[in-house]
């Protein structure tokens, strides 16, 4: 029943949504939390739009993540800002933003300076991608005073960077994987669950730029590794269990399924050719820490994505306790205080 095509464009799909004229505001400005899935997007059925092959869960992480601001450009020439060092237009950080803005300015002369600002290290497999992208389309919705809907802007965030879809949200959110030809059914939604105890805990292994992007990282794995094979029923599988815990407030439910979804990721990234290792050996170390406070009775569970850091996930009566266990613990209470969202 999946429909699949490379023939629809990113351009295509925004165009559909713009008015002839735009008129930009003198200042616009939008914070988007970063995400991490509990149920994992991992491979693609479609590059150009992002869409992918399994439909995914994720908790957003409140305060953390990016804030942009868009201004008109008095010089006439673009400029991108990262954690206020302005980059070289050439660089892939900023042309891919400028590829963005362009889908929705297209051929007016809007020129634009993007200033965007990560208190998440930019791309170390903690979501930068994620938080960057859904902030660069509040702002660009904002700047444009396009005023489009949420599930238009999750899905135009999602053609940026998959997990984008996911981080217009708060709290607990699930990105449908769609079957259109034009992904505009390919967006997230929040999950109406508030999880007051619920605590996400950063362990920052390494907070260097990883060496395989996960958009590389996952084209790899689809191409190469057999075992992925077995990765759309699993997703599919932990998906259920995941609203089942969700329903029924099961943390040990949601915690052992988001470890065995992550572990079977990594599985498949092992099994690609080059083999991908995101694991480096205090990744290692800290997950078996984590078997053992475990063994020990305390309900902590982790998952990782592209990268070497572990986020764990506990309930709030363990934070003091993990925190002595685990140094420089960063933690996110996600639903305490406003929703984290201009
Ligand atoms: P991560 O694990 O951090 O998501 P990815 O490899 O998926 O790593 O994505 C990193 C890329 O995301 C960066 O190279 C850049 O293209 C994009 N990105 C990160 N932060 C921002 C931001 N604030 N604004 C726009 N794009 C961003
Ligand atoms: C392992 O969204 O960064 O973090 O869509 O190519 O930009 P692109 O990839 P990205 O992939 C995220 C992969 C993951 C799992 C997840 O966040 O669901
Ligand atoms: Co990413």
């Amino acid at each position: 029943t999946e429909i699949a095509s490379d023939k629809v464009t990113k351009a295509d799909v925004v165009g559909r949504y713009l008015s002839a004229h735009l008129t930009p505001l003198e200042h616009a400005e939008a914070f988007a939390p970063s995400n991490i899935a509990l149920c994992k997007y991992w491979g693609k059925r479609q590059d150009e739009l992002n869409l992918p092959v399994n439909s995914s869960l994720s908790i957003s992480l409140a305060h953390l993540g990016s804030r942009t601001v868009i201004r008109p450009s008095a010089t006439g020439e673009d400029k991108v800002i990262l954690n206020a060092k302005v980059l070289d237009l050439d660089a892939p950080f900023a042309s891919k933003v400028i590829a963005f803005v362009d889908l929705f300015r297209r051929q007016q002369d809007l020129p634009v300076i993007v200033d965007t600002r990560n208190n998440i290290p930019t791309a170390a497999g903690l979501a930068s991608s994620a938080s960057g992208f859904a902030a660069l389309t509040l702002a660009l919705n904002q700047y444009f005073q396009l005023q489009l809907p949420d599930n238009v802007l999750s899905a135009f965030a999602r053609m940026g960077s998959g997990s984008a879809s996911r981080s217009i949200f708060s709290g607990f959110v699930e990105w449908q994987m769609g079957l259109h030809e034009d992904g505009m059914d390919s967006h997230a939604y929040p999950l109406d669950v508030v999880w007051p105890d619920f605590r996400v805990g950063l362990v920052k292994v390494s907070t260097s730029q990883k060496a395989v992007d996960s958009r590389s990282g996952m084209k790899r794995t689809v191409a190469t590794a057999s075992l992925y094979q077995s990765w759309p029923a699993q997703a599919a599988q932990d998906l259920e269990k995941l609203h089942q815990a969700l329903a029924q407030g099961d943390f040990t439910l949601l915690g052992s399924t988001a470890e065995h979804n992550a572990m079977s990721m990594h599985a498949t990234m092992i099994a690609s050719w080059p083999p991908l290792l995101y694991w480096q050996p205090d990744s290692v170390a800290a997950m078996q820490k984590v078997w053992a406070l475990r063994e020990a009775g305390i309900e902590v569970y982790f998952t990782m994505d592209a990268g070497p850091n572990l986020k764990l996930l506990f309930q709030a009566k363990d934070q003091a306790l993990l925190e002595t266990e685990f140094a420089g613990l960063e933690v996110v209470a996600p639903f305490s205080g406003a929703a984290a969202r201009v």
